[in-house]
């Protein structure tokens, strides 16, 4: 059955298209309203699938009522429906997100063929964003999805895209499994820069088409070192824009079906796509630095994340920089934030300098150091299985840890 709203200022005019759609088997009127913000009421009380609006109406026009339906309800696509000369009206319609016009006066026929077109559509994309989308069931995943490892703190320039980096290519060579690696900070990206990447392809070009097809994503992901593929972020700020949680979302559940891993380094505002992984996210690294404004923001952090549907047990604490000279530790910090810390990261400027400076990542380029050591253990705790993709399903067990133990404890 497809639920219409009909929003429309004059009153025969209402009657006339309801009585026009009361002989369609598969199309039900649930409601009119009389102008725009009528409309919008009636509409966030309906949930209709489809809002068939006039456009000239008193006190919110139907061009205000489509921009404002396709903000707020994206899932009840509009149909305008106008007379002839109004084209100027038409084109700001479409503009504003309508999905059909017709134009008065119209056969029943035409109509119902819209009507029907416009839901076949939103089916076939509300399908694929269904089978996209996180499952929130909390129902164990398919064993072919890969897991989604997040990268989120308060503060910028804490390591994140550092930790991400090494993180994506210490899973890649220590399990031998499939790891993307996806810059989500979409205006100030720097994975490309740190891995020395060729950045003509991005996110934008996966973006730019209505579906997304695998293979169009793995021709745009570059070719990151160890066999780690990066979709990088767009190459200047102002196309972050066009990039929305929806297109996020879509993203993510291809990336998934094709990788065991997917490493996912985030900018520290809390942009809606941001919060969408990490509510989705199977681990989500909270990092912190050893500076008061930096535990400050991770306190903060931690705070969003309890307001969240995201489970505590996917949180862990990163710390990074840790040096002895610090007037923070471990136990100080564990009190401060009331969270266990889960892998602590040393300060070494040598090291890193040297790997940004060479475009390759210290855990090939110095896989001896400690911080190299401490990034592995780090992979090691997010591996439930000894170092398996987890696609393959293996459950764990007192092998499987003594295998992990091996590959991790170098
Ligand atoms: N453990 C470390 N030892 C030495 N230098 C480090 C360490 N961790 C991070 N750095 C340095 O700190 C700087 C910031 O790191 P990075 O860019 O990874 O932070 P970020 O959290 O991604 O920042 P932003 O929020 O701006 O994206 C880099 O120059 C990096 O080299
Ligand atoms: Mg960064």
């Amino acid at each position: 059955m497809i639920r219409l709203l009909i929003v429309d200022d004059i009153a025969s005019t209402r009657d006339n298209l309801r009585k026009l759609l009361g002989f369609e088997e598969d199309i039900e009127v649930i409601g009119t309203a009389g102008d725009g913000k009528q409309g919008l009421e009636e509409a966030h009380r309906l949930l209709p699938d489809i809002v068939l609006t006039d456009v000239n109406m008193p006190i919110m026009d139907g061009i205000q009522l489509t921009e404002r339906l396709a903000q707020e309800l994206p899932a009840s696509p509009v149909i305008i429906m106008s007379v002839q000369g109004e084209r100027d009206y038409l084109r700001r319609a479409m503009q504003a997100g309508a999905r059909e016009y017709l134009i008065k006066p119209f056969s029943h026929d035409e109509l119902v063929a819209a009507i029907r077109r416009v839901h076949q559509l939103e089916e076939k994309k509300g399908t694929f964003a269904r089978a996209s989308a996180p499952d929130s069931s909390g129902a164990p995943r398919a064993a072919a999805l890969g897991e989604v490892i997040v990268l989120f703190s308060g503060k910028g320039g804490v390591g994140k895209t550092l930790l991400a980096t090494n993180l994506a290519v210490a899973l890649s060579v220590e399990t031998e499994s499939r790891v993307a690696l996806v810059d989500l900070d979409l205006q100030f990206g720097d994975i490309g820069v740190m891995l020395n990447l060729d950045h003509s392809r991005s996110i934008t070009d996966v973006v730019d088409s209505e579906t997304l097809e695998p293979e169009m994503l793995n021709e745009v992901m570059a070719q990151g070192p160890n066999g780690v593929r990066v979709l990088l972020a767009p190459i200047s700020p102002e196309l972050a824009d066009l990039i929305t949680s929806d297109h996020v979302r879509m993203v993510m559940g291809e990336l998934r079906k094709t990788f065991d891993y997917v490493v996912v380094d985030t900018s520290s505002h809390l942009a809606d796509f941001n919060l969408e992984v990490i509510e989705s996210a199977q681990h989500i690294l909270v990092v912190t630095a050893l500076t008061i404004p930096a535990i400050k923001d991770a306190k903060l952090a931690l705070k969003v994340l309890e307001s969240l549907t995201v489970d505590p047990s996917s949180v862990l604490l990163v710390v990074d920089r840790s040096d002895s000279h610090s007037d923070f530790n471990k136990d100080s910090i564990e009190q401060n934030l009331r969270h266990s810390v889960g892998a602590q990261i040393p300060y070494d400027p040598r090291v890193v300098g040297d790997s940004i400076n060479r475009g390759i990542p210290f855990v090939t380029s110095s896989p001896e150091s400690e911080i190299s050591r401490s990034i592995r253990e780090l992979a090691g705790a997010l591996v439930p299985t000894g170092g398996q993709p987890v696609g393959a399903g293996v459950a764990a067990g007192k092998a499987d840890d003594k295998r992990k133990r091996r590959i991790f404890g170098r």
